[in-house]
């Protein structure tokens, strides 16, 4: 699904930044893979270019078997909006719109027809636990519902691979484990490949694989086996073995 070749990062600027360094990495169709590493390691560096949003400076990123960044302006905001799904710490939701609006908006995008928009919002919903709060603004819910109407905008179009950054950093450990548990379930019935970034190792437990990056290089990787709590452990030991400033860890939650 996903295939990250030798990409390297340099930030031109006054004085040019190597963010990242000859990373690999390969996603399965299906899987769901976390990232994590010290603050400043190059986890949104990485989200980025997946996400078409920046490009490597050297090697490449296939998805799908596509080279995103050799299309058009027009055709990769196509491909963005169709094959991809985001979700962001901060939500990015409208706050003029209604929590619905904000959901079918990408179908709205792509021209698709009221009625088709608002059964899929309503399927989706009601999958996610939202319906009630569908007509409420987005300043009128909570940070957890927010959460769960972005995760419902970012898979409404049903996106090949959905990429997260930090979903889970605003909020509060029982918003948290609400909103990973619905990206679990996501992911075992749609078959949506997940990459999610994150400082919380109560989060990256509900992954398959978690990468560690140090330093904007491949660390190590380790895998989930039936227990999610056995992995907690690992990825705690493993975060303790990586390092970084004491800020990473405040977000933990046992
Ligand atoms: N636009 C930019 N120009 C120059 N340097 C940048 C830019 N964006 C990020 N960097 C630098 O690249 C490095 C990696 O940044 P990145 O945002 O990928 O880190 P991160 O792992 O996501 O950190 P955090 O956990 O704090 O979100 C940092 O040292 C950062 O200062
Ligand atoms: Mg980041």
């Amino acid at each position: 699904m996903l295939k990250v070749k030798q990409a390297s990062k340099i930030y031109e600027g006054k004085i040019a930044y190597r963010a990242l360094s000859d990373i690999d990495l390969t996603i399965e169709s299906g899987e769901f893979v976390g990232i994590m590493g010290p603050s400043g390691s190059g986890k949104t560096t990485l989200l980025n270019m997946i996400a078409t949003i920046d490009e490597p400076t050297t090697g490449e990123i296939l998805i799908a078997g596509h080279n995103p960044h050799h299309l058009s302006k027009n055709d990769l905001a196509k491909f963005r909006r169709r094959e991809l799904g985001f979700v962001f710490q901060d939500f990015n939701l409208l706050h003029t719109l209604t929590v619905e609006e904000n959901i079918v908006l990408p179908l709205t995008l792509d021209g698709k027809k009221v009625s088709e928009m608002k059964q899929k919002a309503n399927e989706i919903a009601k999958k996610l636990g939202i319906t009630d709060i569908m007509k409420k603004r987005t300043y009128e819910i909570s940070g957890g519902q927010a959460q769960r109407a972005a995760v419902a905008r970012a898979m409404i179009h049903t996106p090949k691979l959905l990429l997260a950054d930090e979903p889970t950093g605003n909020l509060d450990s029982k918003a948290s484990k609400d909103v990973m548990e619905m990206l679990e379930s996501i992911n075992q019935t749609d078959q949506t490949t997940m990459m999610l970034v994150t400082h919380d190792p109560q989060a990256a437990s509900y992954c398959n694989r978690v990468v560690f990056i140090r330093d904007g290089r491949f660390y190590s990787e380790i895998h989930r086996s039936d227990n999610r709590q056995v992995f907690f452990q690992k990825i705690i030991d493993t975060l303790s073995l990586l390092g970084g400033n004491a800020n990473d860890l405040s977000s933990i939650r046992v």
